[in-house]
């Protein structure tokens, strides 16, 4: 079929099912919740939505642990509950993507527990299983590889007398992708959703899916991800892709977007690059989410303008003409922007800065449940509070060399569970989640933000952030147009243009509390009447220029 290139003028939003909206009141978010809010997340003006995983799961990665490829999790429904999800999505012109996490299984998958009963089970090679290394009495793992979840990256099985390869959590035992035969489930399970109707997938850590043939050591070693140029964009992972994409998707009209983690736009574009040899329509990017960490978000770092600047600008300048970018600011793996880029003393206004910030990029934005309301970070008083599995095996490591109360902050700070906090729907009870006791805190602020309140204000960010994507589709320099930003040494203000058949749009965010004077570069007259966006009212223009209120946005197309 021929690939048509819808996705370049769509919009996403993205649910965390858990904690998004809980149907049958037993404290966790569902499908029904889902089906209730399908008018909602229709009238936001977004195209599609994203499930992260919602197929049966032991939970130790919060569904990014299946043990069930072809089913639905029954906290959350069952597959009869999620066809009707499809067609009522469908019926609202909504398209459905599925998360597809085939790095790893869960260790509960029928595949692994056939795979650990004996070294000539026909399943065996499904995983990487291997012995370990002998050091005079001492029993080493097959490598020196540490995962990103859970210490070292192998676990011992006494019966077999080997070890098992898992990247991240050591629930999440790696596939060996190098076997047909996990390629062959794979496509299957591509088939089986697409058959449904689903309309694409986003693909969970798609650049990790090969591994350097004998697993090698390397060096020099670090605790956390040891081994990751073995493992991360080789060049089989591109080829199992292309073989995904020739056997089943091309036969689909369908969409595909990649999470690539630690990958730089110009290793995105060996995937991306529209023509022949593409093998997905977009890829994830990480690095405009680490200007206020190193690497990691649980590395905490004061916030760095021009590094999230500099991120932008590559994957904008690289991919021009050639492919096409996912936005986003936030999603189930961050914590909430507002609390890490913004200023939750100045809510409503960064919220609405940061929005059009990303937005109005070259690309298709994704947007994260609760982002559009500006739910923030929680802070709650204990480590141990935070249920998820990367966020307690950052504690363990911080508290190695952290006091508590420095480890208590950087888990407020920068642990993903800050944006799994159930959304904020109203000020009722439970922030409307639920009407039974939540999984999750519910973060105590929902009695000034929540859904129902922004409703009624034509002025808030939930409007704002419908404001702002009809503007996006009916406006062909912002989905269309050339970027270019200016003033990138600027340490307060990120200004960028986009231009497209005679049209110029023009950005200005501000990123502090401070006055800062903005002068509009030479050629562009800013002229009142062509300001279409803000988030102040009476924006006085003095001598081309003004000087910034808090967070200030201005956006003018001329
Ligand atoms: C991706 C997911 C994240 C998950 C990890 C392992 O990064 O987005 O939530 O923990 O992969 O599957
Ligand atoms: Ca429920």
């Amino acid at each position: 079929m021929a690939k048509t290139a819808w996705y370049k003028e769509m919009a996403v939003y993205q649910i965390w099912t858990r904690s998004f909206c809980d149907g049958n009141g037993d404290g966790i978010g569902d499908l029904w919740g889902v089906l209730s809010k399908l008018d909602y997340i229709k009238s936001l003006g977004v195209d599609a939505i994203w499930f992260s995983p919602i197929y049966p799961s032991p939970n130790a990665d919060y569904g990014y642990d299946i043990s069930d490829y072809k089913n639905i999790h029954p906290d959350f429904g069952d597959l009869e509950l999620f066809k009707k999800v499809l067609a009522e999505a469908h019926d609202r012109g909504l398209k459905v993507f599925m998360d597809l996490v085939v790095n790893h299984s869960s260790d509960e998958h029928p595949w692994f527990l056939e795979s650990k009963k004996s070294r000539d089970n026909p399943y065996h090679d499904y995983y990487y299983w291997r012995p370990g290394r002998r050091l005079g009495r001492r029993q080493l793992p097959p490598n020196n590889w540490t995962s990103l979840f859970e210490g070292g990256a192998w676990e011992y099985d006494k019966d077999l007398d080997e070890y098992y390869l898992h990247l991240f959590a050591k629930k999440q035992p790696d596939l060996n992708m190098s076997n047909p035969k996990v390629r062959e489930e794979v496509k299957d399970i591509l088939r089986f959703w697409l058959d449904l109707g689903v309309d694409g997938f986003r693909e969970d850590v798609v650049t990790f899916i090969a591994k350097t043939d004998g697993l090698p050591d390397c060096h020099p070693w670090i605790p956390v991800a040891n081994g990751m140029k073995h493992y991360s964009n080789l060049p089989a992972a591109k080829e199992y892709l292309a073989e995904f994409k020739r056997d089943v998707l091309d036969h689909y009209d369908c969409f595909t977007v990649g999470e690539s983690p630690m990958t730089t736009a110009d290793t995105a574009l060996r995937y991306v690059t529209e023509g022949e040899d593409q093998v997905l329509d977009e890829m994830i990017a990480f690095s405009h989410m680490e200007a206020d960490c190193l690497a990691t978000d649980m590395i905490r770092r004061p916030f760095n303008l021009r590094k999230m600047k500099k991120a932008f600008s590559s994957w904008q300048m690289k991919l021009q003409g050639k492919a096409w970018n996912a936005l986003y600011i936030e999603n189930h793996d961050h914590p909430r922007i507002i609390s890490r880029y913004g200023s939750e003393k100045y809510h409503d206004e960064s919220g609405k800065m940061l929005a059009a910030m990303y937005m109005l990029q070259r690309g298709t934005p994704f947007i994260y449940q609760g982002q559009e309301i500006g739910m923030t970070n929680m802070r709650l008083p204990d480590t141990d509070l935070y249920p998820d599995v990367m966020t307690q095996n950052t504690v363990r490591i911080l508290s190695k060399f952290m006091l508590p109360s420095q480890v208590l902050k950087t888990v407020q700070e920068g642990a993903r569970d800050n944006s799994r906090s159930p959304v904020q729907w109203s000020a009722e009870k439970n922030a409307g989640f639920s009407t039974g006791t939540p999984w999750f805190q519910v973060n105590e602020n929902y009695a000034q933000i929540n859904v129902a309140a922004q409703e009624e204000d034509p002025n808030s960010l939930l409007n704002f952030y419908r404001k702002l994507l009809r503007f996006r589709k009916e406006t062909p320099v912002v989905l269309w147009g050339d970027y270019v930003e200016l003033l990138p040494e600027d340490k307060n203000l990120y200004v960028y243009e986009r231009n497209h058949a005679g049209r110029k749009l023009l950005v200005v965010c501000s990123f502090t509390d401070k006055q800062v004077r903005f002068q509009a570069p030479a050629g562009i007259e800013l002229d009142e009447k062509a300001l279409v966006l803000s988030n102040y009212d009476m924006n006085m223009v003095i001598a081309n220029g003004f000087t910034t209120r808090p967070y200030e946005l201005r956006v003018y197309l001329f």
